[in-house]
């Protein structure tokens, strides 16, 4: 059982490296330009200003390069992890290119459905907020990766407080504006 969880544990790290990356950069690039244009929907932005271009290519960017690091790493850390009996899940490219854009697109529908609930920009949805990029990595991926349940509990409950830590930090050295 143990076992069980720390090997599912470990293949959803390798996961939330790449997924996580494209989730923690884009306010770096304090982008200008929204993705949606500052359309609205019902009087209702579709996505806010806390979706833009700038922040997406750079997320998107961010995670790809970390993505492709690991899938040149991953051979290497085969032949130390297997005779263990770790087995990683197999990145590819596609997978590589695919997870930071899930990621990405996941967070998007998060501020669509927050923009829904007239929430403005920002405001805090628990839960939404910190998982909305990671279903989107599950669902693109589905068939591109072999999950079981536990990985998938285990991805959503180490993702959840990975970004609570993570946006917490980034909002104390002043990179994100709130602190979720
Ligand atoms: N960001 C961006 N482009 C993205 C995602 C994020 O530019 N695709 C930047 C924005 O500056 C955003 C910040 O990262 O304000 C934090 O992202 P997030 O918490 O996802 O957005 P919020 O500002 O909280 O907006 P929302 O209420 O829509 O979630
Ligand atoms: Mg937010």
């Amino acid at each position: 059982m143990l076992e069980v969880i720390f090997l599912s544990l470990i293949k959803a790290i390798w996961i939330l490296i790449p997924a996580g990356t494209a989730n923690i950069f884009p306010p770096l690039a304090k982008g200008k330009r929204p993705i949606d244009f500052g359309l609205k929907i019902g009087g209702i932005r579709i996505l806010g200003d806390g979706k833009t271009w700038e922040g997406t290519i750079f997320g998107y960017v961010a995670g790809v390069i970390i993505g492709l690091l690991l899938l040149y790493l991953q051979p290497f850390l085969n032949t130390i992890f297997n005779p263990q009996g770790i087995f990683l899940p197999q990145f590819t490219l596609l997978i590589v290119l695919i997870i930071p854009l899930a990621g990405l697109l996941g967070d998007m529908l998060g501020s669509v459905i927050k923009r829904r609930m007239k929430m403005e920009r920002g405001a805090e949805a628990p839960m939404l907020d910190q998982l909305d990029f990671i279903f989107g990595v599950i669902l693109f991926t589905y068939t591109l990766i072999e999950y079981t349940m536990t990985m998938i509990l285990l991805l959503v409950i180490l993702t959840y407080f990975v970004h609570r830590l993570a946006s917490f930090i980034a909002f104390k050295i002043k990179i994100k504006k709130e602190p979720w």
